[in-house]
């Protein structure tokens, strides 16, 4: 018998258990019999804070939203935030708040410290930002942290260093009043983590987006984002409208109809996008309640329903919309990084979104808004291109959307439907639209076996054969003892699929130069989400240039691409690749092949000649693999003449 150390645990207290070394053990012997002490123990606080931190700060772009917050938190009314590398390497956020004392500097970076909740009634009347105790905590687990502040009262500041929540170093200092965060190396002690962080331009692209959310709820505060020494924003402060124009692009000018209701319940004010302003592309669309900024495909329906047949249902208005009401009838506490929160009545908030919206649109079609804040736009105001006239404006009285604001013109009166319902709002699927590629896997109903015979039958015979279109959307094909019925629009993106992977392994497709460049304006997200995919859309034909800041000129498209859509293509490709679930673990290129296949691929619906159905047949028997798309749909199937006649009895 000997005694062998069998495991450490991390407070490194060995398990000693004796065994005969000659006997033969399972693993799971040894972990039957092995006990010589009681087994449970408390994390040490590094560990714990580690893991705890593994909830609020998931990327860089999550430590940007806990410190913009914590500024906006402390009163201030100017906000720095300066990154480097993605926020790889430098979060910094400065800020000109109330400061905190030299007790309380240290204080923060404990875990459950917070100056603003003492129980658990104050969690339903928040009106701040913070309420956990959980951020900082979080952030000084998996960073090297440096904090100065100052308070107003203070005469010096104090300054802290702290790493793996130990505070290393803390000394008086000079300083500004606020406060300035600096976290360097985030993920610097879990390299599993910092692996897992994406390329420094789309770990930016979520910064962005952190910043944007933060900077419009607050337009009466100065923001600024600098980026590897490059100021990206600068927002003065000043009117909310202002706000969202600096934020999400000008030519939101004058397309933006402001919104207004108040009732006893709850407040509604912002902007909506009028409906030309939709686009293909989610982005631009935000909720806050009580200034937060939250996600909700339940309000978003609401806003949908409003606009419902004013604009195409596979586009999206933009609108900014805050929503106040007492904290009281709202649970904040529902989900770790607070952006889903829970209504004490949801329906009525859904009904009053849809009402208030409804309500702005009516309204701007009869009487339409001068907006002098831009002398440039001027002459693209909707009310000097669209003379308001008074057969305009009775034809919007009848509209329904009017009717409905008849009593009082109050948003509130709207009605829910006779039975108190909000029709059809659980048969809304979000992303309808865009999980074509939901399935990753390989698989097929096609017979492999008919494969080579199938190929070695095209496209020889090609000229022979006499393709019918079926629903706009099936090819009928007699060929030889069978026929083939294939899907017209999954054949067309298995061959653009396989032409794309060609291009992007070298071969470049051509790109046609556009006689009349387009202009293409984005969000601050999508502008650094499709300069990152600038590269290897040139190799697919697109030839885009970045021009000003959210700007991009489309000087070409691939060539065999129909001229005049330019826009509209380039947005849609945006959205497919934005709306990859992460689940899939496809890799950057591979969503980028995908987006464009479906956005080239000529679509269920669509009339095609016979000679279009021919060459449609001829390049998919030409593919590596002609039988099923990259996502795993049969592009065809096969019916041998056998089995009809068995289906007939002969
Ligand atoms: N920029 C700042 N200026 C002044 N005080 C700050 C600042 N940042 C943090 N604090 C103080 O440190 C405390 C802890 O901050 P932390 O972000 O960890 O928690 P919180 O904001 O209270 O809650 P949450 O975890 O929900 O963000 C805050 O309650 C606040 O008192
Ligand atoms: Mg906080």
């Amino acid at each position: 018998m000997t005694s062998v150390p069998l495991w450490f645990n991390e407070l490194n207290l060995i398990y000693f258990r004796n065994i005969s070394l000659s006997e033969p053990f399972t693993i799971f012997e040894i972990y039957k019999e092995s006990y010589v002490a009681d087994r449970i123990q408390l994390l040490p606080d590094h560990i714990a804070n580690q893991i705890a931190a593994g909830e609020v700060i998931q990327r860089p772009a999550s430590a940007v939203k806990e410190l913009l917050e914590n500024a906006v938190d402390a009163g201030a009314t100017a906000i720095k935030l300066l990154i480097n590398d993605g926020g790889k390497s430098l979060i910094q956020v400065i800020d000109n708040g109330a400061g905190m004392s030299e007790t309380d500097a240290r204080m923060c970076f404990e875990r459950h410290a917070t100056s603003k909740i003492k129980n658990i009634d104050d969690l339903f009347h928040i009106r701040t930002m913070g309420f956990r105790g959980e951020a900082l905590a979080s952030i000084a687990a998996v960073a090297q942290v440096e904090l100065i502040t100052k308070r107003e009262q203070d005469e010096v500041g104090t300054c802290i260093e702290i790493e793996n929540s130990q505070v290393i170093k803390q000394q008086l200092v000079a300083a500004p009043t606020g406060t300035s965060i600096a976290m360097k190396n985030l993920f610097f002690n879990v390299p599993a983590r910092r692996n897992f962080l994406k390329s420094n331009t789309s770990e930016m692209r979520h910064i962005v987006e952190e910043f944007i959310r933060v900077a419009l709820a607050f337009p009466n505060s100065f923001f600024s984002l600098t980026n590897n020494g490059q100021e990206l924003f600068h927002l003065e402060e000043g009117s909310l409208k202002g706000r969202i124009l600096q934020l999400l692009g000008n030519h939101y000018n004058a397309k933006l109809v402001s919104l207004k209701e108040e009732t006893d319940y709850l407040n509604i004010y912002g902007f909506a996008g009028k409906p030309e302003t939709a686009k293909r592309t989610r982005g631009d669309q935000y909720f806050f309640v009580n200034n937060r900024f939250i996600k909700s495909a339940y309000l978003n329906h609401a806003v949908m329903n409003a606009y419902q047949d004013m604009i195409s249902p596979d586009s999206f208005p933009a609108y900014v919309l805050f929503i106040d009401l007492d904290p009281a009838v709202v649970d904040v506490n529902v989900h770790p990084t607070k952006q889903e929160i829970k209504f004490e009545d949801e329906k009525i908030v859904y009904a009053f979104i849809q009402a208030a919206i409804k309500h702005a649109l009516a309204q701007f079609s009869i009487t339409p808004t001068l907006d002098f804040g831009l002398d440039a736009s001027i002459q693209g105001l909707d009310a000097i291109q669209n003379p308001f006239t008074e057969e305009k404006q009775m034809a919007t009285r009848s509209s329904s959307i009017f009717q409905t604001f008849t009593e009082a013109n109050q948003a509130h009166k709207i009605e829910l439907d006779k039975d108190g319902n909000l029709k059809h709002w659980n048969q809304y699927e979000p992303s309808t639209l865009l999980n074509k590629t939901e399935n990753g896997q390989l698989s097929s109903k096609t017979d492999p076996e008919s494969l080579p015979h199938l190929q070695h039958l095209f496209p020889s015979t090609l000229s022979d054969v006499k393709p019918f279109q079926l629903f706009n959307t099936y090819i009928l094909v007699p060929v030889a003892n069978s026929f083939l019925l294939i899907h017209q629009q999954s054949a067309h993106e298995r061959i653009i699929y396989e032409q794309l992977v060609e291009a992007l392994n070298g071969k470049a497709i051509a790109t046609q130069q556009s006689l009349f460049p387009t202009t293409i304006d984005l969000t601050p997200a999508d502008a650094v989400l499709l300069a990152e995919l600038l590269p290897d859309l040139q190799k697919l034909g697109y030839s885009i240039e970045h021009f000003g800041k959210h700007t991009f000129l489309i000087q070409g498209t691939p060539a065999d691409l129909q001229a005049g859509n330019e826009k509209l293509v380039v947005e849609n490709i945006i959205e497919q690749y934005k709306n990859f679930t992460p689940e899939l673990k496809l890799s950057n290129r591979e969503m980028l092949i995908r987006s464009v296949c479906w956005q080239q691929a000529t679509k269920s619906g669509t009339p095609l000649s016979e000679k279009e159905m021919q060459g449609l047949i001829n390049n998919l028997f030409q593919c590596k693999q002609p039988n099923i798309t990259s996502n795993g749909k049969p592009t065809y199937t096969d019916f041998k003449k056998e089995s009809l006649e068995k289906i007939f009895g002969r």
